[in-house]
């Protein structure tokens, strides 16, 4: 008998042999994401320039977990044709990936167009529509061109504008083809890691650096959706943000802690979520006083944290169709020391102190453990908190051990899906799309190839960088096929999707 009609067979079975299963809407999209930098190598070929993450990478391999670059990847510049089979076997609806902009621009600015650039993600768009799948891009996944770096980068109000240019020539470019974008990928974690902290550029001015890079990407983030609006309206596309939420949890339940819990939810979503999607506009009243209040302390002379004029208000305020939204884990937060230094510092202004509970399964990523109630308790707080907007999630996953047999990612999905499952159902969270991160094992930043979020495994040794579906790849494909999760997923279908 063929395998796919043991499919058949076995899918009829299942389907009478039924208990109450969860299922999402008949046409609930899901799909998978990956990000230009972790995957597509060919850093300096075919007239691309020099991105901020090339160069620190290979200026500083010691702060590379593996001590890797990206410089090759999962080369899916040229493998982007096995990618996009990859993401048809999986049955999903649609892929998530973003644009390198110094591929299209090698020095960031408009008067200097990569043709060759332009060509690839044409002929990357039309396989994905070509095989059904529809494109979800990404405009910006974090590698600023070098030489806009070279000017201060996301410091630099002048960054707002060129980014502009480079948001125009997307719409004009691919605006016909695309029906999603989001202008920005997390951009509390490239502002604050990037600028205050660890990732490139690496400057380490937490604070300080890490605001004036939030302002600029506010801005940057309304203007494009203003020219949207104006220019590209007809095209009839969403254009959104991908925003990252950790769920905050008080460790404990006294109104330290709750309130503790509270300030850094506004302080890490609100910072961004807070201008865009509330009522209001402008940065949450909790950042604006204390990190006014220890600016003035510390003996400035103005905040720290720049402020918007009531025009910039009203421009951020609900520039947006859809908040994309990246959730791995949840923490707890207790209340901080209160001891403010005299060095400026986002922790500091933070002021409180986040644990993971000891008991919660671990990942490969020690920041991320297995917490699958705090997805659902995240889309609450998004619902209560913004009026319920309409959110696609753009990210989900854990990385796990090499191997195929994933059973710990099968159970992360499965435990993360119920609980989105009930975010929706129950708690009537206007949920659009879920996104499982990430299509295939990449390299993950400062971690490089160490951790593995791939539903498909790259071998790293082969010479042509082998994808193998996991069985994750094939729970995953079960769920986007049938819109429902199953109650006892049969391992056979892993030997369909290989
Ligand atoms: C591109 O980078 C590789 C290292 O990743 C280097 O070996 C090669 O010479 C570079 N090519 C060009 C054209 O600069
Ligand atoms: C706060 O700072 C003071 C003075 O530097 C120090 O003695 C105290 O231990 C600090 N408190 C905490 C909880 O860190
Ligand atoms: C993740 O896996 C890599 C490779 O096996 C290992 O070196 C690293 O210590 C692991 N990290 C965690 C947090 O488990
Ligand atoms: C290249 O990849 C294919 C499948 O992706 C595999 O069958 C083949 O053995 C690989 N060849 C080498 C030389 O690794």
């Amino acid at each position: 008998m063929s395998k796919l009609i043991l499919f058949i067979l076995w899918a009829v079975i299942r389907a009478y042999a039924a208990t109450p299963k969860q299922c999402f809407e008949n046409m609930f999209p899901f799909g998978v994401a990956s990000a230009v930098f972790q995957t597509e190598g060919a850093w300096n070929m075919s007239g691309k320039g020099e991105s901020i993450w090339d160069r620190y990478t290979h200026n500083h391999p010691e702060l590379v977990f593996d001590h890797t670059n990206a410089d090759v990847a999962t080369d899916s510049y040229h493998k982007y044709r096995d990618d996009v089979r990859n993401v048809k076997k999986l049955g999903v609806t649609f892929y998530r990936f973003s644009i390198a902009w110094s591929r299209i621009l090698p020095t960031g600015l408009i008067n200097e167009i990569n043709e060759e650039g332009l060509k690839y993600y044409h002929e990357l768009i039309d396989e994905l529509l070509k095989a059904g799948i529809y494109p979800v891009v990404t405009m910006y996944h974090w590698d600023l061109p070098q030489s806009l770096q070279d000017l201060g980068g996301w410091t630099n109000p002048i960054i707002v504008d060129y980014f502009v240019d480079y948001a125009r020539l997307l719409f004009q470019n691919f605006g016909i083809k695309v029906s999603h974008w989001l202008t920005f990928n997390e951009p509390r974690s490239f502002c604050h890691d990037g600028y205050g902290g660890y990732n490139a550029p690496g400057s380490r001015s937490s604070g300080l650096e890490d605001y004036l890079c939030g302002h600029n990407v506010l801005r940057a983030h309304a203007m494009t959706f203003r020219m949207y609006e104006r220019e590209f309206s007809h095209l009839k596309a969403y254009v959104g943000i991908a925003l990252d939420m950790v769920w905050l949890e008080p460790a404990t339940t006294s109104a330290d802690d709750q309130k503790a819990a509270e300030t850094a939810r506004q302080f890490t979503f609100g910072w961004f979520g807070h201008p865009i999607l509330s009522e209001e506009g402008d940065y949450p009243q909790v950042m604006r006083e204390v990190i006014d209040r220890n600016s003035i302390h510390q003996g400035f002379f103005r905040s720290r944290l720049p402020t918007f004029t009531p025009e910039e208000v009203a421009m951020i305020k609900k520039s947006y169709h859809f908040l994309g939204l990246n959730h791995y884990t949840t923490k707890l937060v207790t209340k901080g020391s209160g001891n403010i230094s005299n060095k400026p510092s986002y922790e500091d202004d933070m002021g409180v102190k986040m644990s993971q509970k000891p008991t919660w399964p671990k990942t490969n990523a020690t920041w991320i453990n297995v917490v699958p109630w705090g997805f659902r308790k995240t889309l609450k707080w998004i619902k209560n908190s913004f009026n319920n907007p309409p959110v696609f999630i753009t990210e989900n996953g854990a990385p796990f051990e090499a191997g195929l047999q994933d059973v710990k990612r099968v159970n992360y999905i499965e435990a993360y899906l119920r609980s989105l499952h009930d975010a929706i159902y129950k708690d009537g969270c206007r949920v659009m799309a879920y996104t499982y991160w990430s299509l295939m094992d990449n390299y993950e930043w400062m971690w490089g190839y160490s951790e593995r979020f791939g539903l498909f495994e790259v071998d790293y040794k082969s010479s042509n960088l082998t994808r193998s579906a996991r069985l994750s790849a094939a729970f995953y494909s079960t769920v986007a096929r049938t819109k429902c999760i199953p109650d006892n997923f049969n391992y056979y279908n892993y030997y369909i999707i290989n």
